[in-house]
C-alpha cells in the first residue's frame, strides 16, 4: 500500500521529513507554503503539486494523511483544518500552544475516527530505548529525582529563521523533548510545584525572544519522580549540558546525554549504581537512527491496519499541559495542577531473557530453538594465566555496562560472590540477566549432579537456571562437593576437581555422555533450570546427546576464535536451532597480534579483540569474554553491536589454524 500525504509547510524541517520517504510506504501528493517558491522546490523534487492555501490544497489533493510543518503557533490552526476536512494528521511539536486548544483537537479526532500524531516521539530513539531498558531492568531502583535540561542554544547564533522560535520560547520547542519522553517512561505529571521564568538575553542582540528566554521549574510526576526542569534559549549551544536528562533512584543513576537525539552515541547512556562512578552502557545490538518521516510512516500503517492511534497526540496534549501549567505557576508563584489528557506510559522492552514457558504441571517446557540470548556474555571464571583472580568487581562492572548473561560454573568457586552481587541494590531484577552454569565432571552421577546443581543455585541465590550444562562431556571421579570452592585453600580446590589416582594420573569416573545427559535432564525435570547445554564437545559427541536425549540441548559452548572456529560444529547447530556461545574468545596466545585483526579494525573503528568479539556476533555466535580492565569490559560490550562485512569475515576466517591446541 501506498499512502498519500500532503506536506504543509515546506520549510528545513520538511526537507528533513522529505528526505526519510523512500523506503517508506509513504508518497508525498502535495506540498503547501505561504512561500510559493519553497511549496514548488519542495513539489518539483518529489512530484508532487504545490500550493499556498491550505484550504485549496485539502480540496485538490487525494492524500489522507496530513503532516503539519508549520511554524509553532500555527500548528493548531493547521490541525484543526485538516482533520475538519477528514484528514488524519501527524504534527509537529507543539500540537498546540494551550492545553485547551490540544483538548479541541483531540476530540475533533476522536469524534471523526481520525488518527491523530504528535512529534517528538524520542522514545524511540536507540539511546532513549536503551535508557529505558535500564529503567526496566530494575537498576535503578524507584526513581525519587531528575534533572532534566532543555537547553536549545542560543537560538539567534545558529538558526537561520529564528522568529517562530522567538515567539513561543524554550518550553514549547526544547522542554518537550525531555517531557515527552519522561511522560512515555513514567506517565502523566500530576503537578508543577514551582516555577521561575527571566528574561536574559544580550543587549547587543536587536532579535529578542517575546516569551521568557529561560525558564525553571519543580514538577511532581503522578507515579513517579519530581523533575527539576530547565528550559533556555540564553544557555549557549555549547554549554556543559545541553538536552542532558539525569535520574537518580534509591539505588543508581542514568545519565542520557541527548533526550532528543535521533542517533545512537555508545557514550550516551551511563549508569551508575549508588555510590559509584557512571559507567557507558553501550549498545549490543546494530542500531538505527531514527528518522524524521518514521512516526508518520508507523501512523499511515497503523491506518491502514484499521487502527486510529492518538496516543502520542494524549501524550503531546498532557506535555502542552505541562508547559501551560509552569507558566501559570511562574507567574502565580504557587503549584498548578496539570490535566492528564489519559496519557499514558510507553510500554518498556520486553526483558533480555524470554519467560521460560511451562507445561501443565507449572514447570518449564524443553529447551527450544528459539532460545534468545543476550548477544554478549560475560566469563566469570578465576582462571588467568595459571592463577585465581577475583572476580567480583568486574563482574558488577560488566552488569554496570550492560552485560546480561552471566556464565558462571561451580569450577569457577565463586557463585556465592556473583550471588551477592546479584542481591545487592541496583542489581538488575531476576528476569533480566540469563545465568548459565555448569556442573563439573566428577559430579556426573544423577545424585550428584543434582546436589551440584542445588548447591550452585543457593549460592547464585535464585530459583533456576536460565542453561545449565555439563562442562565437559567426560566424566571424572567425584571427591566431594565443591560449594563455596574459593574460600578453600587452593590444593584441596585441585584435589577436588582434578582428582587422581594412585599413579597421578587423571581418574575417570564410569559415566558416559548418555548416561549423563539423562542426569541433567533431572535437574530439568525438577525445575532446576530452563533450559539445558553442553559445553566442549564435537559434532560426533553432540549427535550422540541427540541420538538419546527427551531434552534437547539448547546451548553449546565451545572455546572459539578464528583460530578454532569450529565452522562444522556451528553450521550444525544452526540446523537444530541450539545456539552456541564462544568461550575463550580472545585469550588464545597470540591471536590479538595478528595483522589481519589490526586491519580490519582499522577499517570498522573497532580494537583487535573487539573485531574477534563482532567476528563471533556477526556469525550469531554469543561471546562471552572475560576481563578485569573496566574499557575493556565496555569496548567488548559495544563490539557485539557492530557486524563485519563479508570481506572482513573471509580475511578473518583464513585465521584458522587446525593444529591449534592449547
Ligand atoms: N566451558 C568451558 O570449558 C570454558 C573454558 C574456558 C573459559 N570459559 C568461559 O569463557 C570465559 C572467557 O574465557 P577466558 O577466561 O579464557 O578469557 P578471554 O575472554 O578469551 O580472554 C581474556 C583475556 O583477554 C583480555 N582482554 C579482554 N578484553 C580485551 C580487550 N578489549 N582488549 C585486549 N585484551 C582484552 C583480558 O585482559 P583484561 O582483563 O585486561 O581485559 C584477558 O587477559 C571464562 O571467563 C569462562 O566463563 C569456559
Amino acid at each position: 500500500m501506498t499512502v498519500n500525504c500532503l506536506f504543509v509547510g515546506a520549510g528545513d524541517i520538511a526537507d528533513a521529513y522529505a528526505a526519510g520517504l523512500d523506503g517508506t510506504t509513504l508518497s508525498l501528493a502535495g506540498v503547501c507554503d505561504l512561500d510559493a517558491d519553497r511549496a514548488t522546490e519542495l513539489a518539483e523534487a518529489h512530484g508532487a503539486r504545490a500550493f499556498t492555501d491550505v484550504d485549496a490544497a485539502l480540496g485538490d489533493v487525494e492524500a489522507p494523511l496530513v503532516v503539519n510543518l508549520t511554524s509553532h503557533a500555527a500548528h493548531a490552526d493547521v490541525t484543526e483544518r485538516a482533520l475538519a476536512a477528514d484528514r488524519h494528521v501527524y504534527s509537529q511539536k507543539p500540537l498546540a500552544l494551550d492545553a485547551e486548544r490540544a483538548a479541541d483537537l483531540l476530540s475533533l479526532a476522536r469524534d471523526r475516527g481520525l488518527a491523530l500524531g504528535c512529534a517528538p516521539e524520542s522514545h524511540r530513539g536507540p539511546t532513549q530505548r536503551r535508557a529505558a531498558r535500564l529503567l526496566a531492568d530494575g537498576r535503578l531502583g524507584p526513581v525519587g529525582l531528575v534533572y532534566a535540561h532543555a537547553h536549545a542554544g542560543r537560538i539567534t547564533d545558529w538558526h537561520d529563521d529564528p522568529s517562530s522560535f522567538l515567539e513561543v520560547g524554550p518550553l514549547y520547542d526544547g522542554a518537550v523533548y525531555p517531557l515527552s519522553l519522561l511522560v512515555s517512561w513514567f506517565g502523566p505529571v500530576d503537578r508543577v510545584r514551582t516555577a521561575d521564568a527571566v528574561d536574559v538575553w544580550p543587549d547587543r542582540e536587536s532579535r529578542r525572544p517575546s516569551a521568557p528566554s529561560h525558564v525553571e521549574a519543580t514538577l511532581s510526576f503522578v507515579d513517579g519522580p519530581v523533575v527539576r526542569l530547565t528550559a533556555s534559549f540564553y544557555a549557549p549551544h555549547r554549554g556543559r549540558e545541553f538536552y542532558g536528562l539525569e535520574l537518580h533512584g534509591d539505588d543508581g543513576s542514568l545519565y542520557l546525554d541527548g533526550a532528543g537525539a535521533m542517533a545512537d552515541d555508545p557514550e550516551a547512556v551511563r549508569f551508575g549504581r549508588a555510590g559509584r562512578e557512571y559507567t557507558p552502557v553501550p549498545a549490543q545490538t546494530p542500531t538505527e537512527s531514527l528518522g524524521y518521516v518514521d512516526a508518520v510512516a508507523r501512523l499511515a500503517e497503523a491506518v491502514d491496519a484499521g487502527r486510529r492511534p492518538r496516543a502520542s497526540a494524549r501524550r503531546a496534549a498532557h506535555v502542552v499541559a505541562v508547559c501551560n501549567g509552569i507558566e501559570r505557576a511562574a507567574q502565580e508563584c504557587g503549584p498548578v495542577s496539570v490535566r492528564d489528557f489519559a496519557a499514558t506510559a510507553v510500554p518498556t522492552p520486553a526483558p533480555t531473557v524470554r519467560p521460560p514457558s511451562t507445561g501443565d504441571d507449572g514447570r518449564p517446557t524443553g529447551s527450544g530453538a528459539a532460545l534468545r540470548l543476550p548477544p554478549v556474555g560475560f566469563g566469570c571464571s578465576r582462571y588467568r594465566d595459571g592463577e585465581y583472580v577475583d572476580r567480583a568487581d568486574s563482574i558488577e562492572q560488566a552488569l554496570d555496562a550492560g552485560y546480561r548473561l552471566l556464565d558462571s560454573a561451580e569450577l569457577y568457586g565463586n557463585e556465592f560472590r556473583i550471588g551477592d552481587r546479584l542481591a545487592a541494590p541496583g542489581a538488575p531484577d531476576r528476569d533480566r540477566v540469563f545465568l548459565l552454569g555448569k556442573v563439573w565432571r566428577t559430579n556426573h552421577r544423577r545424585e550428584h549432579l543434582l546436589e551440584a546443581c542445588s548447591g550452585s543455585l543457593e549460592e547464585l541465590g535464585v530459583d533456576a537456571f536460565d542453561c545449565y550444562t555439563l562442562h565437559w562431556p567426560e566424566a571424572w571421579a567425584h571427591r566431594g562437593p565443591l560449594s563455596r570452592l574459593a574460600e578453600r585453600p587452593v590444593e584441596k580446590q585441585e584435589a577436588l576437581t582434578f582428582p587422581e589416582d594412585a599413579n597421578g594420573n587423571v581418574e575417570t569416573a564410569d559415566v558416559s555422555l548418555e548416561r549423563a545427559w539423562a542426569n541433567l535432564e533431572a535437574v530439568h525435570e525438577r525445575g532446576l533450570t530452563r533450559t539445558l547445554g553442553v559445553c566442549n564437545v564435537s559434532v560426533a559427541q553432540l549427535d550422540r546427546i541427540l541420538d538419546v536425549c527427551t531434552i534437547p540441548p539448547a546451548v553449546v559452548q565451545v572455546e572459539r576464535h578464528p583460530y578454532r572456529p569450529r565452522t562444522d560444529l556451528v553450521r550444525r547447530c544452526r540446523d537444530l536451532g541450539i545456539r552456541v556461545v564462544a568461550h575463550s574468545p580472545l585469550s588464545a596466545p597470540g591471536l590479538l597480534d595478528e595483522p589481519v585483526l589490526a586491519a580490519v579494525g582499522e577499517e570498522h573503528g573497532l580494537p583487535p579483540a573487539g573485531v574477534v568479539l563482532a567476528w563471533n556476533a556477526t556469525r550469531g555466535v554469543v561471546p562471552i569474554p572475560s576481563s578485569t580492565t573496566p574499557d575493556h569490559i565496555v569496548a567488548n560490550a559495544r563490539a557485539v553491536g557492530r557486524r563485519l562485512d563479508d570481506d572482513a569475515l573471509a580475511r578473518i576466517d583464513a585465521l584458522e589454524d587446525p593444529s591449534f591446541e592449547r
